[in-house]
């Protein structure tokens, strides 16, 4: 059976594509059948960050055009992507009724993937929230800048207080001194789990890392230039915390769960 761990960050330019990227390397490395999905129609393209290629997008498979299935493309071994149409409007900007295809059509994938990392545009954007709650799991992606904080608060808060979501992990990226950024990190923590009442799992502090820059202009996934790298073997075990990361078991909708009622998408 499938999982969906969607990735959400406040704001863009976080470091949340090339995480989603890197981790779907190595959870296919490790043997399983993982499904990266570019919900950033704007800014996404974990195409260029896979060096890939694709033919079909996911804009034709919302106009009927193929089926999801076939709109799959494989990029490595056990790694599989449904990219991003380029210059389309934005997910976001999706009807209702669109967005619910996307959503009964994916059931056809539970049984064929083993995980399913969704990276969705940044920022609060009610419709791709509203998509992106049906995920079993709920990374929140931020930087170690206080802005980036209060954007992340804001996304929690959304996902808690309208769609039910009781338990997040946190993955902070680009942190420049390890001890600040668990300082700050851990008084976000309590902030958040008292004011929103729900649990915040720290994942891992990534460090600023200017390599990870230089794989994207080679279009070739961090994990796959630099195998033996420190951030490397993190960017594992953050594999290995996800492994352990509670599934969310709130009364709301689920992917991969057909006998749900129909989405009611406003
Ligand atoms: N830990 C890090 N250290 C340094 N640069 C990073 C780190 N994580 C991401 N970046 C860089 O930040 C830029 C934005 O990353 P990206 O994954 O596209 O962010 P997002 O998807 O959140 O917009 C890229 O150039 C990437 O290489
Ligand atoms: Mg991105």
């Amino acid at each position: 059976m499938s999982k969906v761990i969607s990735f959400s960050s406040g704001k863009g330019g976080v470091g949340k594509s090339s995480l989603v990227t890197n981790l779907g390397c190595l959870f296919a490395q490790s043997g399983r059948k993982t499904l990266l999905i570019d919900g950033d129609w704007n800014l996404g393209k974990l195409s260029i960050l896979l060096g890939a290629r694709p033919q079909a997008t996911i804009d034709k498979v919302l106009r009927g055009e193929i089926s999801l299935i076939d709109s799959i493309e494989k990029v490595r071994e056990n790694l599989a992507l449904l990219a991003a149409p380029s210059g389309k409007i934005g997910f976001e900007e999706l009807d209702a009724a669109t967005r619910n295809g996307l959503y009964y059509q994916l059931d056809s994938l539970s049984t064929l993937q083993d995980v399913v990392l969704l990276d969705h545009s940044s920022g609060i954007h009610w419709g791709v929230l509203q998509f992106a709650a049906a995920a079993h799991q709920h990374v929140i992606v931020t930087t170690a800048e206080p802005t980036s904080y209060t954007d992340a608060y804001a996304i929690m808060k959304v996902l808690s207080k309208r769609f039910g979501i009781r338990r997040f992990g946190l993955l902070v990226t680009m942190s420049e001194s390890q001890t600040e950024t668990e300082r700050v990190i851990a008084r976000f923590g309590e902030v958040v789990e008292n004011q929103l009442g729900v649990r915040l799992q720290v994942l891992d502090i990534i460090p600023w890392e200017a390599k990870l820059a230089e794989a994207i202009r080679y279009q070739q996934p961090f994990v796959e230039r630099y195998p033996a790298h420190e951030l490397t073997r993190r960017l594992r075990r953050i594999c290995g915390e996800l492994d352990k990361l509670p599934l969310n078991v709130s009364a709301g909708l689920r992917f991969f769960s057909s006998e749900q009622p129909p989405l009611d998408l406003g």
